[in-house]
């Protein structure tokens, strides 16, 4: 991406009317008005900042975007903030600056004709700081998109520690990177994650990311993500066609280090402490099956009834190793959880679970700012009365024989393992890629999220 910066706008009116001619006219209800000239985007009008939706304006943003996929592309960012309600600045310059890397940038392909892409931005100076905030999360959301889309032979459980560690490397020195590997979590007990990781031709690791960078502040935010490199689903092996993007089974896990990239390059003043199991849940004759019996680090048994429920166990042992070693004061769980959330919630609604109103509210603010949509789906007493009933040997286990309500329960069953009163789970399985258009704004969303709890705009 290239900044081209302008000292006043009408020059760069100028500019745009004397060097193209206007081949598009984009006017979609009447509510964004955009002009394109050959690839410059400009912003003409909005609706009224009463009527201004951000998810709308993103969506609409995306669409367009989507057009000039894998092209050259110029974005006038001052006709857009000069429009935008202004109160959104700071949000549509994160949200721009995110989809411009996501659409026109390479970030990894294996074609041999592949081309490279520029993007320019255009600004006037005194958008500088936001532009620099924004770039910095684009560039975590571009690393994170990699580690995403990357095949499993490419990043593996040691690559990803490897980049992670390299990507994350004297950034800040409130930063400090740890790496439990199978000798510590077994010395630990983190035995959900090791029994997960049984068949895997690697080693399982856990890493933790701990950005301390507001002492004054006893506010202490836990990020954890879910990192199976690989989930063909164990024993309860899936069949061919849904082990299709199960190499993006560490989504969850490439935000959390996205979005830990992000606030500590920018220096941001918070306290934040990202935990990453990372695993591959592959068959071979000492893999876990089919009612074993798993000690995790809280003490529960669990009871496998289905391998393919992974997800859940790597994080209740990642959620309560995070919530009794460390004094947090939220905790936020991100993964590709369940694929009925795919199926009921679609592709572009993201849902989420809380324990508590406030937590719920603020997660929904998240989002809200990062111009995308989620659902706050209730946690209800019933839920985790299921998940206690669900096994007759354990004190649970990783499914419900009786529940058609799977995504709640996986939720109900995260709770459990955590000792963080504000707990929320988001289960981004649905919406880590739309078909058309690349939604996966979740270094965006925790960003915000972390950024909100600290009241603070340096
Ligand atoms: N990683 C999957 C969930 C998933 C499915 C993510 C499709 C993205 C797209 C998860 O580990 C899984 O296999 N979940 C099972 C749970 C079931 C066995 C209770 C599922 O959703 O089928
Ligand atoms: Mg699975
Ligand atoms: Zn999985």
């Amino acid at each position: 991406m290239k900044f081209n910066q302008k000292n006043n706008d009408s020059q760069l009116l100028v500019k745009a009317v004397d060097k193209f001619t206007i081949k598009t006219k984009y006017n979609d209800n009447e509510q964004f008005t955009y002009k394109i000239n050959k690839n410059v985007i400009e912003f003409l009008c909005c609706p009224s900042e009463k009527n201004f939706d951000l998810c709308l304006f993103t969506w609409k943003i995306s669409t367009l975007f989507f057009t000039y996929k894998e092209k050259d592309l110029t974005i006038d960012l001052n006709t857009f903030l000069k429009y935008c309600p202004k109160k959104y600045a700071k949000n549509i310059c994160n949200i721009i600056l995110n989809k411009v890397v996501l659409f026109n940038e390479k970030i990894l392909s294996y074609k041999t004709d592949a081309n490279d892409y520029e993007s320019n931005i255009i600004f006037s100076p005194m958008y500088k700081p936001l532009v620099d905030e924004a770039y910095v999360l684009a560039c975590g959301t571009k690393f994170a998109k990699y580690l995403q889309i990357a095949p499993s032979n490419v990043v593996d459980i040691a690559k990803f520690v490897q980049l992670t560690n390299q990507k994350l490397q004297k950034i800040n020195k409130n930063l400090k990177i740890k790496i439990l590997g199978k000798n510590e979590m077994t010395q630990k007990g983190l035995n959900l994650i090791l029994a997960v990781n049984k068949g895997s031709n690697e080693e399982a690791k856990l890493l933790l990311l701990e950005y301390q960078n507001n002492l004054k502040n006893s506010e202490n935010i836990g990020l954890v993500g879910k990192g199976v490199v690989f989930d063909a689903g164990g024993y309860c092996l899936k069949p061919s066609s849904y082990l299709i993007g199960m190499n993006q089974d560490m989504t969850g896990a490439a935000a959390v280090v996205g979005t830990i990239f992000s606030l500590a390059k920018n220096n941001k003043k918070v306290n934040v402490i990202g935990a990453i199991p990372l695993v591959k849940n592959l068959v071979n004759q000492n893999s876990y099956i089919v009612h074993d019996i798993y000690q995790a680090y809280n003490k529960k048994n669990v009871e496998i009834l289905n391998t393919d429920a992974e997800g859940r166990l790597i994080l209740a042992d990642a959620i309560a190793y995070l919530s009794k070693n460390y004094q947090l004061t939220k905790l936020v769980s991100i993964s590709t959880l369940t694929g009925l959330s795919a199926r009921y919630f679609g592709d572009i609604n993201t849902p989420y679970w809380s324990t508590e109103e406030s937590c719920a509210n603020k997660i929904k603010l998240a989002f809200a700012s990062a111009g995308t949509y989620c659902a706050n789906i209730p946690l209800l007493p019933a839920h985790t009365t299921m998940v206690k009933q669900s096994s007759n040997l354990a004190d649970c286990a990783n499914i419900s024989k009786i529940s058609h309500s799977d995504s709640s329960f996986a939720a109900a069953f995260l709770k459990e393992f955590s000792y963080c009163s504000c707990f929320t789970h988001i289960d981004i399985a649905g919406t880590i890629e739309y078909k058309k258009y690349p939604v996966n704004p979740f270094c965006l969303v925790l960003y915000n999220f972390v950024i909100e709890n600290f009241n603070t705009n340096d």
